[in-house]
């Protein structure tokens, strides 16, 4: 019988092509760039099997010149890059890649935090001028991560890694989300308040909450303007949940104090951009799984969703199971 065809839109880490090699006929796009949409639509013509990158748009249209697909897998957590009512609509699963990535990426969101209220991009910025002939009594003064209060927007797998992160650093931790979380707040001592009064009593704000109609400009000038002017705003999500011409005049008011970002809005976001001039703005590119093991393990996740998808399994992790005939469980946060 001949292989499944399944299109690969990026060299993934690891060994997880010679997997989906090992079961499909793989048509790869091996460049290091994302593939563009074109290309894609003529790769997706004969194929049964897609895996994709959080880059690639998987929308409706995609799905119009794909009639023989039958599984999605992309090589994330999120989701917001595909259209899962119209993957559901044609019964196509939609593979991601949650909880192998939560460690990693509350790392990531720690290191963010401490970096934007330590002040820790502006301290290089000056060494690297030139400008440190002498120690200061109060040369770039932040604010304290430990024995602060932390706000977590969207309490999910993510958040409650971060969440037990800011326990550890004596943190207060304040979490808001689409549900009450009885259960963890006993588990971890967190505290629920809605998204207004964490914004006001926090001393730093998380970001933690996939990007979907409703969570689109969470953060926008009405909020940033409920923060204290000694916050720090992270966001590891995805650059939508923050209106970024907000952010630029939060920041250069003094609204707030820092912001740090591992996603933008635009993404990527260009040099000339005035957030990236901003001294008290730091942005990485979106790197917030980018360890090596856990990039391999994500890969590893999205094979497995493909190749059960080809085989007509269900997928490890499944991001639409209502293709299953279940009603699909609420969503973490
Ligand atoms: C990264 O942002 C992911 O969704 O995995
Ligand atoms: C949040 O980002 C989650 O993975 O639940």
């Amino acid at each position: 019988m001949a292989k499944p065809r399944a299109v690969v839109t990026r060299r993934p880490p690891g060994s997880a092509l010679e997997s989906i090699e090992s079961e499909a006929a793989v048509w790869l796009w091996d460049e290091n760039r994302p593939i563009p949409t074109d290309r894609l639509v003529e790769a997706i013509a004969d194929a049964d099997g897609l895996y994709c990158m959080l880059t690639d748009a998987v929308g409706a249209g995609l799905l119009q010149a794909a009639p023989s697909l039958r599984v999605v897998s992309t090589m994330a957590v999120g989701v917001d890059n595909i259209d899962l009512a119209a993957c559901t609509a044609r019964q196509i699963p939609v593979g991601h890649t949650p909880d192998v990535l939560n460690e990693t990426t509350a790392d990531t969101a720690f290191a963010l935090l401490m970096a934007a209220a330590r002040r820790l991009g502006e301290g290089r910025d000056y060494v690297r001028a030139g400008k440190w002939d002498q120690w200061e009594p109060e040369l770039l003064l932040g604010h304290d991560v430990n024995d602060s209060t932390l706000g977590i927007i969207g309490l999910g797998r993510v958040g409650r890694a971060i969440a037990r992160r800011g326990l550890g650093f004596g943190m207060r931790v304040l979490y808001c989300g689409r549900h009450r979380q009885p259960a963890i707040e006993a588990d971890l001592g967190v505290i629920h308040r809605d998204l207004n009064a964490l914004l006001s009593e926090s001393d730093h704000v998380v970001v933690a909450t996939p990007l979907t109609t409703e969570t689109e400009h969470l953060i926008d000038a009405a909020a940033l303007a409920r923060m204290k002017p000694t916050a720090t705003l992270v966001n590891i999500s995805r650059g939508g949940t923050v209106d970024s011409e907000a952010l630029v005049d939060a920041l250069q008011s003094g609204q707030i104090a820092a912001a740090a970002l591992d996603v933008t809005d635009p993404e990527p976001i260009p040099a000339d951009h005035p957030l990236v001039g901003l001294p008290n703005c730091f942005i990485i590119p979106h790197l917030g799984s980018s360890s090596r093991r856990t990039r391999e393990a994500m890969a590893d996740l999205a094979t497995a969703n493909l190749l059960a998808g080809l085989r007509g399994d269900r997928l490890p992790a499944c991001a639409n199971p209502e293709v299953y005939g279940k009603a699909s469980p609420s969503p973490p946060d």
